[in-house]
């Protein structure tokens, strides 16, 4: 496929002469519209060859017909729950390992079954890797850190951040998240207080992005953002611009493009832009926060010998360091973190409210673990693990229900065979147990699909039921053999999955833990309230029919 692809670009980088002509001849037309449909062009018989390969090599699976060459755009600006319930029904038609449209004419095969998933995750990074595009567009806000690594250079980038992350790191980063939450309980007591009501109208997901960023700029940069102090941060106002900028379809089909059409890069659209200031945003926040820890240890990188995230990255990024890291990598390291650690968390804690208002006696059940486990202390980490079985569960369901990511997707870089723990009946009516996969196949893994099966969880598996988590030994059989934490694919598996998890967990139980504990939630306009997730950079949950990413929730002071 690269070799396809460089065929190509070099193509395109001869195309300045004929331009020339064409303005000679008047007949090349130059407008964007053009350049897409020519792209749009010479992209169908790219795929084609393509598809020639993969036709021979691939097993020919059963899948849902193709209903129009934009098929893959259209599901891809959708990113509803509708998609959602559509991949279920079709795992229940075509079995867990079936074939979708890709775009404009090529595949893309959906993984669901448990073997497979695992072999797949053990080939993450060398013969699965994120397409071009998408690495293209990470490049872009996070540069060449670990989101956007794939093979040696991953896993040396890993080596590196990995101790920061750590259990014994995390254990003594715990007390920092216990403050967020006690910051945010601080803010909410001074606005009881101003309004001399017993109930207030608060929107809680200002609120949790506010703790998501404090806590990772103090945790992992030594640094203080001050956003649960009211300082208005640039990057939180970016990142929730992406809500209300959708993509165009031209953005979009731009996006997927670009790789193999540079040009298309200079090309500017709405979301391009807010992409160019997230960068620029937190390219600045980083800058900063190196200087002041730097000047804090008085430029001596090396003396200082803490296993802060910060620490880790400058230490590394030191010349005198044999890592390989330089100061640019630091930079999107830390992107990468900010940007991972982000609206990843805040939406989790904000739908762990939902959740909760919208069952108050699940709500009165945890206020109830918290309160007679621990009546007068908070917990050290060990026991935020340990001693709290049912905010585990309910934090854990809620995990389960709105993973942050729904869906991943990767390409083959090598040809494959997959095996099936279920075998499959192919297009050509023969039953197999493993399926080979060509070079250039693009892959789909349906994350909150798999976390909402009703095949694998039963009856109630789409509803929030932390109670499932209690027993971990009675879990369904087919959920158990998902490999990945608590059978889940909310952090994915394999050399990518998500660093912060640890990190996030505790940062989620102590929030949590302190809010529960001193306030009661409701919806405000009732249970029935309906409420949608859209998506900002990730998906949010927002009441339907109500403009940006806000989650008004009644709130009063438990006494
Ligand atoms: C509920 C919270 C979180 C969830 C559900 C989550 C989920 C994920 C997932 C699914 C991935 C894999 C993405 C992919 O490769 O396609 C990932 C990667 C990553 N996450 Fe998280 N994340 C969470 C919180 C955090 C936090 C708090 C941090 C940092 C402090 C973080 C940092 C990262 C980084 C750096 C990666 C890239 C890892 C790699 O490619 O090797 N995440 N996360
Ligand atoms: C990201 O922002 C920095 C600082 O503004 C800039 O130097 C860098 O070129 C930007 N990266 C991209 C890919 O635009
Ligand atoms: C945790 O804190 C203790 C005491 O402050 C320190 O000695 C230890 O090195 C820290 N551990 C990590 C992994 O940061
Ligand atoms: C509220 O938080 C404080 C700590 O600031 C805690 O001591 C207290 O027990 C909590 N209130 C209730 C009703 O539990």
């Amino acid at each position: 496929m690269p070799h396809i692809q460089s065929l190509i670009r070099v193509r395109l980088v001869s195309s300045p002469p004929v331009q020339n002509h064409a303005a000679m001849g008047n007949t090349f037309d130059s407008s964007p519209t053009s350049l897409l449909l020519y792209a749009g062009i010479v992209l169908v018989l790219y795929r084609t060859i393509l598809r020639l390969r993969q036709k021979t090599m691939n097993t020919p699976l059963n899948g849902p017909p193709r209903r129009s060459l934009l098929w893959h755009i259209q599901n891809f600006m959708a990113r509803s729950t509708k998609l959602l319930d559509l991949s279920e029904l079709w795992i229940a038609e075509y079995g867990p390992v079936f074939r979708l449209p890709g775009l404009l004419g090529s595949q893309k095969i959906m993984l669901a079954d448990p073997k497979a998933l695992s072999h797949y995750y053990s080939k993450e990074t060398t013969t699965y890797v994120k397409a071009t595009y998408l690495r293209l567009a990470l490049e872009k806000i996070v540069g060449r850190g670990l989101l956007w690594a794939e093979g040696g250079d991953h896993k040396r980038q890993r080596r590196v951040v990995a101790p920061a992350f750590s259990n014994s790191a995390i254990r003594n980063l715990t007390s920092v998240f216990f403050d967020s939450g006690y910051k945010v309980k601080t803010a909410w007591e001074a606005l009881f207080q101003d309004s001399e009501s017993d109930e207030l109208v608060i929107d809680v997901q200002d609120w949790t992005n506010r703790v998501s960023l404090d806590s990772i700029g103090i945790a992992g940069f030594s640094h203080d953002f001050g956003a649960l102090r009211g300082n208005h941060l640039a990057i939180a106002e970016i990142i929730e611009s992406f809500s209300t900028v959708r993509p165009s379809i031209f953005a979009v089909i731009s996006f997927i493009l670009e790789p193999i059409f540079p040009v298309l890069r200079k090309v500017p659209n709405a979301r391009s832009e807010l992409t160019r200031r997230l960068n620029d945003s937190m390219t600045e926040i980083s800058q900063e926060m190196i200087a002041r820890y730097q000047k804090a240890n008085d430029g001596d990188n090396a003396k200082h010998q803490d296993n802060s995230i910060i620490g880790l990255l400058i230490k590394a990024g030191d010349a005198a360091s044999s890592s390989g890291f330089d100061m640019e990598e630091v930079i999107s390291q830390m992107k990468a973190l900010l940007l991972g650690g982000y609206e990843s968390t805040s939406a989790t804690i904000t739908w762990i409210l939902i959740e909760l208002s919208r069952y108050p006696d699940k709500q009165a059940k945890l206020r109830e673990e918290l309160l007679s486990t621990f009546p007068a202390s908070d917990p050290i980490w060990d026991q935020l693990n340990s001693d709290l079985p049912y905010l585990d569960a309910v934090v854990h369901e809620i995990l389960r229900l709105w993973p942050p990511l729904d869906e991943t997707w990767r390409v083959a870089v090598e040809d494959d065979v997959i095996p099936l723990s279920t075998p499959i009946t192919t297009a050509d009516g023969e039953e197999v147990d493993r399926i080979s996969v060509a070079k250039g196949t693009q892959i789909t893994i349906p994350i909150a699909c798999m976390n909402r099966l009703e095949a694998n969880w039963g009856p109630d598996a789409k509803e929030f039921v932390p109670e499932r988590w209690l027993d971990e030994a009675g879990l369904p059989k087919k959920v158990t053999e998902i490999q990945g934490h608590r059978h889940l694919l909310t952090f994915i598996d394999g050399p990518r999955k998500c660093i912060g998890r640890g990190f996030a967990l505790a940062e989620i139980k102590a929030v949590v833990f302190v809010l529960i504990r001193n306030f009661t939630f409701e919806l405000r306009d009732g249970p029935g309230t309906k409420i949608i997730s859209r998506a900002s950079i990730l998906p949010r949950p927002t009441v339907a029919g109500e403009e940006g990413c806000k989650m008004p929730l009644r709130v009063r002071r438990v006494n």
